[in-house]
């Protein structure tokens, strides 16, 4: 996402700027190209010899120096986006009343890329009049300012100013900024969470997905631009974001049912859901009384939603299903592969610590039809939404 970007990080004298050292780190690691401006205060809380060798560019603070003028128009030309992090409550009120007596100023008021600042300061000033009209001006200039974060301050007190943690101010710019629109056009399909099958009208027999990952891969597809069908089972979650349209359902038949129709106007599709392999033979209309000491209940197989897909897959069409193992997990993930005639599986292990259901992490391995087997560290489920759709993105176009 952040690769060949050009990014302009602004620093101003605030504690919070050890954090952007993390920052640079972060988005260099990620593909960026950084520059570094800085106000002369900055310098106080940070070294400009630190960020210009993470950076591996020099760091600019001065207009001018004895024999150079520091071209700060052509640096609002050259970013992507300018980020002022952290700023301080000094810096937001020149900015918002257009002064110019550094670098960093002239650059803002110069930049023609967008410019998206983190605040940073003590409560108190956060939350001064001045300085929600400051804010207020800067949003009305098509500033766009990252939320602050609650936690202890730099005067020893608890509250609201904290600079965004820079993983945030990373995923604030990839939302806000940098969000591809890879699928645009694309029709999606995506189970999730677990079916319920009845046993009479008040028992059934169900399972613990709480269908945060195949709700996460939903959104992540929509965010993308992709038309999204997502068919849910009895889960408590379920999701608000544009471009889902939700179909909820109950047991496997209905799930099958629901994807069966959508699936030849698809594009692609991702069967996340754990849906039940086994359901009652009979439905007891009544509800079943207790009465011997043993009960026997007869289960037939349900249909295999993604082998069926899998059999109906025709040209261009990529089809991904899940596999939660818990011993021979490569074998059978590739097993699932090629029995359901799936192009991707994504495996969780339930021997790993923080996946599988109901935790908001996950760690997967990705296995793909032409041998690929991708490994993914712990991560939130968020984020490996984001891995597995970087990888139907590059399947669907390859
Ligand atoms: N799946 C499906 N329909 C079913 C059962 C499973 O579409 N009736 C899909 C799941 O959504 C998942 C994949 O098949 O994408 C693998 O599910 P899993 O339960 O791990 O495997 P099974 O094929 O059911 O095999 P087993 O339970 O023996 O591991």
């Amino acid at each position: 996402m952040f690769q060949g970007k050009k990014i302009l990080l602004a620093i101003t004298g605030s504690i919070a700027a050890y954090k952007s050292i993390l920052l640079v780190r972060l988005l260099i690691k990620a593909g960026a190209e950084v520059r570094v401006i800085m106000t002369p205060s900055a310098k106080d809380f940070v070294t400009p010899l630190t960020l210009s060798t993470l950076s591996k560019h020099p760091v600019i603070a001065e207009l001018f120096t004895e024999d150079a003028w520091s071209n700060h128009v052509m640096l609002g030309r050259w970013a992507d986006v300018m980020l002022i992090a952290p700023l301080s409550c000094n810096t937001l009120a020149k900015m918002a009343t257009g002064q110019c007596d550094n670098l960093l100023l002239a650059t803002y008021l110069s930049a023609t890329c967008p410019v998206v600042v983190a605040p940073a300061m003590d409560e108190d000033m956060w939350l001064h009049p001045t300085t929600r009209e400051n804010l207020a001006k800067l949003r009305s200039f098509g500033n766009k300012v990252i939320p602050v974060d609650k936690g202890e301050l730099a005067s020893g007190l608890h509250g609201d100013g904290r600079m965004a943690e820079p993983e945030a101010i990373m995923q604030y710019l990839q939302d806000h900024l940098f969000q591809s629109r890879d699928l645009d056009g694309q029709r999606a399909l995506v189970t999730a969470g677990p079916t319920y099958e009845p046993l009479d009208p008040v028992r059934f027999i169900g399972n613990h997905s709480s269908g945060k990952m195949g709700i996460a891969i939903a959104e992540e597809l929509a965010r993308r631009g992709a038309q999204v069908q997502l068919v849910l089972g009895p889960s408590s979650y379920d999701t608000q974001a544009k471009g889902i349209q939700i179909q909820r359902v109950q047991t496997a038949e209905e799930m099958y049912q629901a994807c069966v129709a959508y699936w030849p106007s698809a594009t692609l599709a991702v069967m996340s859901a754990a849906v039940a392999d086994y359901s009652p033979a009979s439905k007891s209309q009544e509800k079943i009384k207790k009465s011997e000491d043993t009960f026997t209940l007869e289960l037939s197989k349900t249909k295999d939603i993604l082998a069926s897909l899998g059999e109906r897959k025709h040209n261009g069409q990529v089809l991904v299903g899940f596999a939660l193992e818990n011993r021979n997990e490569k074998e059978y993930a590739q097993s699932k592969l090629r029995k359901k005639n799936a192009d991707m599986i994504v495996l969780n292990s339930l021997n790993d610590e923080g996946a599988g259901f109901g935790f908001d992490t996950n760690k997967v391995t990705i296995f793909e039809k032409d041998g690929n087997e991708i490994g993914f560290e712990r991560k939130p489920k968020k984020e490996v939404a984001r891995d597995i759709v970087d990888r139907i993105v590059k399947m669907l176009y390859a």
